[in-house]
């Protein structure tokens, strides 16, 4: 197992629509493993393959606290089959460095995908859970929770983008 490179805004890896997995072979296997090896090192409560730079559809997603354990979900393939409610919270991302900010969300999700062994399965979530199945379906879609945000906030995280480049040029 290894921890891989997570990508970081304005990769366009984050931006490409990911394709589906066509057949869980072993390399996809080693794929997951890396995935969850670095979505806890991270550490993070997911992690969706293009953000490893991997265009395919595949997300791991862990949301235990230090109080309340939570199954480690692989989802291959997944798709939200139903919605309920709205839940407005704070949200980050691994991809999108020092900043956070509220984002609309349904409250309560039911997924269908397929699990580390090609077996299809449903899982229902509710608060963070949710918020995480929305967020890392976004991923496979090319889309970042930022692009979910007021036009105000989003312009603010862009600005200080912007400022952060230039910084790093000069420092070379
Ligand atoms: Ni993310």
């Amino acid at each position: 197992m290894a921890v891989l490179e997570i990508r970081k805004y304005p990769d366009p890896a984050l931006r490409r629509k990911s394709r589906p997995v066509p057949e869980i072979t072993p390399e996809i296997r080693e794929l997951i493993d890396d995935m969850i090896e670095t979505m806890y090192a991270a550490p993070g409560v997911g992690l969706a393959a293009p953000q490893v730079g991997i265009p395919l559809r595949l997300a791991v997603i862990d949301v235990s606290t230090k109080d309340e354990k939570s199954p480690l979900l692989v989802l291959v393939n997944p798709e939200i089959i139903s919605t309920e409610g709205e839940l407005n919270e704070e949200e980050g991302c691994l991809s999108v460095k020092d900043f956070q900010s509220v984002v609309t969300r349904f409250a309560r999700v039911r997924v269908r995908a397929i699990d580390r062994d090609g077996k299809p399965y449903e899982a229902e979530g509710e608060g963070l859970l949710a918020r995480a199945f929305q967020h890392e379906i976004d991923h496979l879609n090319g889309v970042l929770f930022i692009d979910r945000i007021s036009p105000l906030k989003r312009n603010l995280f862009k600005r200080r983008v912007r400022k952060n480049l230039k910084e790093d040029k000069a420092a070379i």
